[in-house]
């Protein structure tokens, strides 16, 4: 099953793409991953792309897409794949349906997370994650259990997006709106297209997408 997590900075895209990997046989496909450990090796992509990631916008759509055709070559044909910030643009569905398809693949479900854009702000400036393991918390929401350890691997670094602060996310937010919600309709064409509350708990998203998969 392919699927696409769509929605607004801080929407929870990578939170739930986190908790269906770890209950499906799904690989999830962040594009904002792969170009922060871009930056993150000092490669020449990464230096090409740190000004504009640092400023909110968005990156090139030859570029991106270029990565996810890379990530799906390595995605054996029985994984399914969880595209969690792409596709953002027109340009990349377009390409997405392209790249699918020469595989012998479709998309099977766009599941839009419907959120508050005030809230979300609260959200990403509250996010952290574990330097070691990338485990994600929130000051407020998903602490450590214990003081300044990661749940999951032990670690005691910790660290948080340079994108993450008020200006630059309600430029993302803009970008979203701008170019982003606009695709929505190439897919409800298709009648694929869920959308669910994304203000609830991390539980409740994550048992209303359990709901779509199983449909
Ligand atoms: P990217 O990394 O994709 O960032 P984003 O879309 O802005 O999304 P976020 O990662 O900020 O949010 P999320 O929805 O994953 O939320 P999360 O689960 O972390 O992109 C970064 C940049 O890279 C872009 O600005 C652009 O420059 C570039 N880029 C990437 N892809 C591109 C593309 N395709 N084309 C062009 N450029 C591209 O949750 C947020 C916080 O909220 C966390 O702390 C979490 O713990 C908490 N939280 C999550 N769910 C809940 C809940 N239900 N209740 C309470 N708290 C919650």
């Amino acid at each position: 099953m392919d699927i696409i997590l769509l929605g607004p900075p801080g929407a929870g895209k990578g939170t739930q793409a986190q908790r269906i990997e770890a209950n499906h046989a799904m690989v999830q496909l962040s594009t904002g991953d792969m170009l922060r450990a871009a930056v993150k090796s000092g490669s020449d992509l990464g230096k090409q792309v740190q000004a504009v990631m640092d400023a909110g916008e968005l990156v090139s759509d030859d570029l991106v897409s270029a990565l996810i055709n890379d990530r799906l070559d390595q995605l054996g044909p029985d994984a399914g794949a969880i595209f969690d910030g792409y596709p953002r643009t027109e340009a990349q569905a377009r390409s997405l349906d392209d790249l699918l398809a020469q595989r012998g693949r479709q998309l099977d479900h766009v599941i839009e997370l419907q959120v508050d854009e005030d809230a979300l702000v609260d959200r990403i400036t509250g996010r952290f994650t574990c330097a070691r393991c990338g485990e994600g918390y929130h000051d407020r929401y998903k602490l450590p259990q214990v003081e300044n350890t990661c749940d999951e691997c032990g670690g005691h670094e910790f660290k948080r997006r340079p994108d993450d602060n008020e200006q630059t996310v309600r430029t993302r937010m803009a970008e979203y709106r701008a170019k982003t919600a606009p695709i929505l309709p190439i897919y409800d064409q298709r009648g694929i297209v869920s959308r669910i509350d994304g203000m609830g708990s991390m539980d409740a998203v994550q048992a209303e997408i359990e709901r779509i998969l199983r449909d």
